[in-house]
């Protein structure tokens, strides 16, 4: 039967695109649904115009889950340690099959396991691993796609695309997984649409747009759109962690958090693992190349 999915998260900065991906295939899902916080309600009103549903009530309440097969969280880094409350209500609720807020790199690999920027992921994954031993019935979905082109590409990382200039913390040579959000937004849709073998609890799509990249080679990408040449300084990663420790010791977490991300895309752990399951899917993904030069090219 075609599922009935309900999204949280979905105002957010990956929400909003995830949400037009599902309204182009409505027909293949029962239901498909944003949770709403009943003081937020007014920004969905487009989505809702578009066919959404909205569902209006707390994620940490058992009864906005209700009839309700999938849930998709997109909760960003400051409502990632609610994940396992959610969690908690949406079994409550009914809920058989969660997507965790991942999409991102594999978090069970290299620094990332310890990385402050993923701790409440890792969180996230040990309660799902959990709740999928108390509930033999509830299964749960990693989709795996690298940084998002978009983001890795960003001044964030050192990226001064004015003076043409680069500085990011971290060494020359780390190779890493890149994927263009739209296609992460595909990926999450039609990976919903694939059957769960139903001996196991978890699966793991891996699926990112371009497998292995350095990051020279995305630099070089850049330039190579804007018709000029980045000139690349790497910064030592100690300095961005002693400053994550500052923000930590004086409570300022967003701040900490913030500098743990600093050194995440050139640490060598933004490299999806092998096998892929990129061919399970319907679509050949954009390249770094295409990416970069679709978004940074001369129009
Ligand atoms: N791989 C990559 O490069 C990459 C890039 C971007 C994102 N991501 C991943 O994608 C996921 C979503 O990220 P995002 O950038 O879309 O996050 P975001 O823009 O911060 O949006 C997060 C959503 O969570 C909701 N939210 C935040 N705090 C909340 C709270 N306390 N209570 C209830 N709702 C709350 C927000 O709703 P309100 O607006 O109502 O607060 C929003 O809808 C994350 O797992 C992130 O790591 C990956």
């Amino acid at each position: 039967m075609a599922p009935s999915v309900l999204i949280i998260g979905g105002s957010g900065a990956v929400g909003r695109p995830l949400v037009d991906e599902f309204l182009k295939h409505k027909s293949q899902f029962q239901r498909v649904a944003v949770l709403a916080d009943p003081a937020k309600v007014s920004r969905f009103a487009d989505a809702e115009k578009k066919g959404v549903e909205i569902v209006v009530g707390s994620f940490l309440d058992a009864s906005s889950y209700k009839g309700f097969d999938v849930v998709v969280s997109l909760a960003g880094n400051a409502a990632m340690k609610l994940q396992p409350g959610m969690i908690e209500a949406a079994i409550a609720g009914g809920v058989r099959h969660f997507y965790p807020s991942e999409y991102g790199g594999d978090i069970s690999v290299g620094e990332f396991w310890k990385n402050r920027y993923f701790r409440d992921k890792v969180v996230t994954r040990d309660h799902l691993a959990a709740k999928a031993k108390e509930h033999p019935d509830f299964r749960y979905t990693l989709v795996m796609t690298g940084p998002f082109t978009e983001y890795a590409v960003s001044s964030f990382n050192g990226i001064d695309f004015e003076k043409h200039t680069v500085q990011p913390y971290g060494k020359p040579g780390a190779e890493l997984s890149v994927t263009t959000m739209a296609d992460v937004m595909k990926y999450i849709v039609e990976s919903m649409l694939i059957p769960f073998d139903s001996s196991k609890n978890v699966r793991e799509f891996r699926v990112p747009g371009e497998a292995r990249i350095t990051w020279e080679k995305l630099m070089e990408y850049l330039g190579e759109a804007q018709g000029v040449d980045y000139h690349l300084t790497y910064l030592d990663p100690g300095e961005a962690a002693e400053k994550q420790e500052e923000a930590r010791k004086s409570g300022n977490e967003e701040e900490e958090v913030f500098w743990a991300g600093k050194s995440v895309m050139l640490n060598g752990s933004g490299l999806i693992p092998e096998p892929l399951d990129n061919g399970k899917f319907s679509f050949t993904p954009e390249t770094a190349k295409e990416t970069i030069h679709r978004l940074f090219g001369k129009k």
